[in-house]
């Protein structure tokens, strides 16, 4: 099937109570085994690329491999999201492109730095929703500033997201899903202990999910961080400090109370460089790059199956077909026409 819109994988998660992750790519093998973890698990997903990745990759690239993904895996609904768009133009050029979802962060100013007053954010988020819904395209706004600056996104402190606020970001844009600010951050440092209740704030989810029952919830900065794949970086010449990220149970109980959404980077990257590492480490003859990106691939496939088991999205991939985005375009429009 073609790539298909975020909103109905989201609308499709929430009907069977499901969460859907969120993975990063910026290269062929990255997109190759989210796809083989999708078929293993026979899973519905996301598969999003930052304006670094889209730069690194070449957005041509990155567009053909794409195509490559749907057509070898016909069976996996795909949708291609942007994540972290940083001005209303870098939204539009990924839906002229061709991704079917955009994240408009206009929680930050452009800079991708810099926290953005309300009105701005609302601004903002309002034009690319115009745009976008105008194609069928799916939106995701962001209200709340995570902590955390180590890769280059976010201010570096915490603003967590308000209750009163999110309904009325959401009235004001007509975004269809939410990332909202409860004490997560991008990276592996994201807590100095097993985080508890004080500083990952699962209540204001619960809350935010009580006051926008039809809205859906994303989880930014979600890696776990498994210890395994810290020590394994560490054991092979990598010098990670003690990290902790974000447990499993704690997005589950997000899952629970309207997340349909979860970011994972990280913790693919942890996955890769271990695998690369391992491989450098042992076999200091080898200097055929198949040699280390098999692994790598291989490790990145194990996690991304066993976050697709946790967050339930495993065994969902045959339960719809896709909506084309034209029929997406012409019920945004009847949705608007009723108001
Ligand atoms: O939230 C950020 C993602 O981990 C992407 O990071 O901008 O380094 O590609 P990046
Ligand atoms: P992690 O750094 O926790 O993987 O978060 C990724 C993310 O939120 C991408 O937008
Ligand atoms: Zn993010």
């Amino acid at each position: 099937m073609p790539l298909v819109s975020m909103r109905q994988l989201l609308d499709e998660a929430s009907r069977g109570g499901y969460g859907v992750g969120a993975f990063n790519v910026n290269n062929m093998e990255q997109i190759q085994a989210i796809m083989e973890a999708a078929r293993e698990t026979s899973s519905p997903v996301i598969i999003q690329a930052s304006r670094g990745a889209r730069s690194y990759t070449n957005d041509l690239f990155l567009w053909h491999l794409m195509q490559a993904a749907v057509e070898l895996y016909p069976e996996i609904p795909v949708a291609l999201h942007l994540d972290h768009g940083n001005e209303p133009e870098t939204c539009f050029s990924a839906i002229d492109l061709g991704f079917t979802s955009v994240m408009m962060d206009g929680s930050l100013e452009a800079d991708g730095k810099t926290p953005a007053s309300f009105e701005y954010n609302v601004a903002v988020s309002k034009k690319v929703v115009a745009y976008a819904h105008a194609r069928g395209a799916t939106v995701e706004g962001e209200l709340g500033t995570l902590g955390g600056i180590e890769d280059g996104h976010g201010f570096g402190e915490v603003h967590l997201t308000d209750p009163d606020e999110a309904v009325e970001f959401v009235q004001q844009t007509g975004v269809d899903a939410l990332a909202v600010a409860f004490g997560t951050s991008h990276g592996a440092y994201k807590f100095a202990q097993e985080p508890t209740g004080d500083v990952l704030k699962m209540d204001l989810i619960e809350e935010i999910h009580r006051r926008l029952p039809e809205t859906h919830l994303v989880m930014h900065g979600s890696s776990s961080v498994p210890p395994e794949l810290v020590a394994q970086v560490n054991q092979y010449g990598g010098a990670l400090k003690p990290a902790w990220g974000v447990p499993v149970k704690e997005i589950q109980l997000g899952i629970r109370h309207g997340v349909r959404k979860i970011n994972v980077d990280t913790d693919s990257r942890l996955a890769v460089t271990g695998a690369i590492r391992k491989v450098f480490a042992e076999s200091l003859e080898k200097f055929d790059p198949r040699d280390y990106l098999k692994p790598a691939r291989a490790a990145m496939q194990k996690l991304i199956a066993g976050r697709m088991r946790d967050f339930g999205q495993a065994g969902h991939a045959g339960d719809y077909e896709a909506i084309s985005l034209d029929e997406m375009r012409v019920g945004y429009a009847a949705a608007a026409a009723a108001v």
